[in-house]
């Protein structure tokens, strides 16, 4: 059994063997956060509280799996909000230490890393790959040469994809979050009508920054009366997206040229987005690569990718984690 509560998602998921996903519960808490734009770590916190318990009592029910039959208990441990990662630790550790079963901390990025292989047809292997992680907090480009094997190739200076997604959206004036509203905007707007940055992109480093992007949205909509901006939704959604999308590619191709990785796995809630996985999708038939997409309730955050790494994890007979072992709002993904 694991749980999730690293931001504003409450989640359990029960999963069996290698990855099967039983049950998968997520809570969101959008609604509650939608009037300030973002998420309130203190609103986050108490709510994680409040649904936790049911939260945790639906997934067993539909697991069809007793508290008493589960085996291993895991929770992420982080990056996330102090506060809300607490909750979800803490309540699992209490749980396998009741039950005395081993607890494993989980790190949030391993989990949407690893997410793409969740599939009934896992073998227990997981393969050399190039992993690119957009998500609301991290946009990373990782390179993976085995299970826990990991080494960063680069990451974003400033903003990341999902949060350049959801500040532009707030300029415009959609509501959060903001990814969602852009790819649906964009639908039938001019990528190319506006022509906005593409930060860093021949900088011959493989970071990402999505700073510019914005600022230059801004300058673009101050130029434009509200009625304008009405007007051409569209064109702004589809110019800007087409922007983050260029600069996703972009560095992905470098990455698989510098490291010669025939695989490429796309998480993170971004990659919900279409047009992301039609670029990439375009670029890795171009060059002749394998794009391997985590599917959507795999994308977003869940506790299912928490559950997998967990099992790879006791499966591979790595040692459980001790439960003093404190949550880390900024733990780095290891890297040997
Ligand atoms: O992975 P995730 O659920 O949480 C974090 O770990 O951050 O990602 C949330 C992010 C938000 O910024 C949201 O706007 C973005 O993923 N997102 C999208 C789409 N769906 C979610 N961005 C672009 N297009 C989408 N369809
Ligand atoms: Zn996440």
């Amino acid at each position: 059994m694991a749980l999730e509560t690293s931001c504003d998602e409450t989640a359990a998921a029960v999963v069996r063997g290698l990855g099967e996903v039983l049950a998968s519960e997520i809570a969101s808490q959008i609604e509650l956060h939608r009037p300030y734009g973002g998420v309130v770590p203190e609103v986050a916190s108490r709510n994680h509280t409040l649904n936790l318990r049911t939260v945790l009592e639906t997934t067993l029910t539909r697991s069809g799996i007793s508290l008493r039959q589960i085996q291993i208990f895991a929770a992420t441990s982080g990056p996330g909000l102090n506060s809300s990662l607490l909750i979800g630790n803490t309540v699992a550790k209490a749980l396998a230490l009741a039950s005395n079963r081993p607890f494993y901390a989980i790190n949030h990025l391993e989990g949407h890393l690893l997410s793409p292989f969740q599939t009934d047809q896992f073998d227990g292997n997981i393969p050399p790959f190039l992993g690119l992680i957009v998500s609301g907090g991290h946009t990373m480009l990782v390179k993976v040469n085995g299970f826990g094997v990991y080494q960063l190739l680069g990451a974003t200076r400033d903003d990341a994809a999902g949060e350049a997604f959801d500040k532009g959206a707030k300029m415009l004036g959609l509501p959060y979050p903001g990814g969602p509203e852009i790819e649906r905007n964009a639908r039938g707007g001019d990528p190319a009508a506006f022509s906005f940055p593409r930060g860093l992109i021949q900088d011959g480093t493989l970071d990402f920054s999505f700073s510019g992007l914005k600022t230059a949205l801004l300058y673009q909509t101050r130029r434009m009366s509200d009625g304008e901006v009405f007007k051409r939704l569209p064109d702004l959604c589809a110019s800007y997206q087409a922007a983050i999308v260029d600069s996703l590619v972009a560095k992905t191709e470098a990455a698989c040229a510098q490291t010669d990785l025939k695989v490429v796995a796309l998480s993170g809630g971004v990659s919900c987005n279409l047009a992301v996985q039609q670029g990439l999708r375009r670029m890795a038939h171009r060059i002749g690569l394998e794009l391997r997409v985590s599917p959507n309730a795999l994308a977003t955050d869940n506790a299912a990718m928490i559950g997998f790494v967990a099992s790879l994890r006791w499966r591979n007979g790595l040692v459980p984690s001790p439960l003093s072992e404190e949550v880390d709002p900024n733990l780095p993904l290891l890297i040997p």
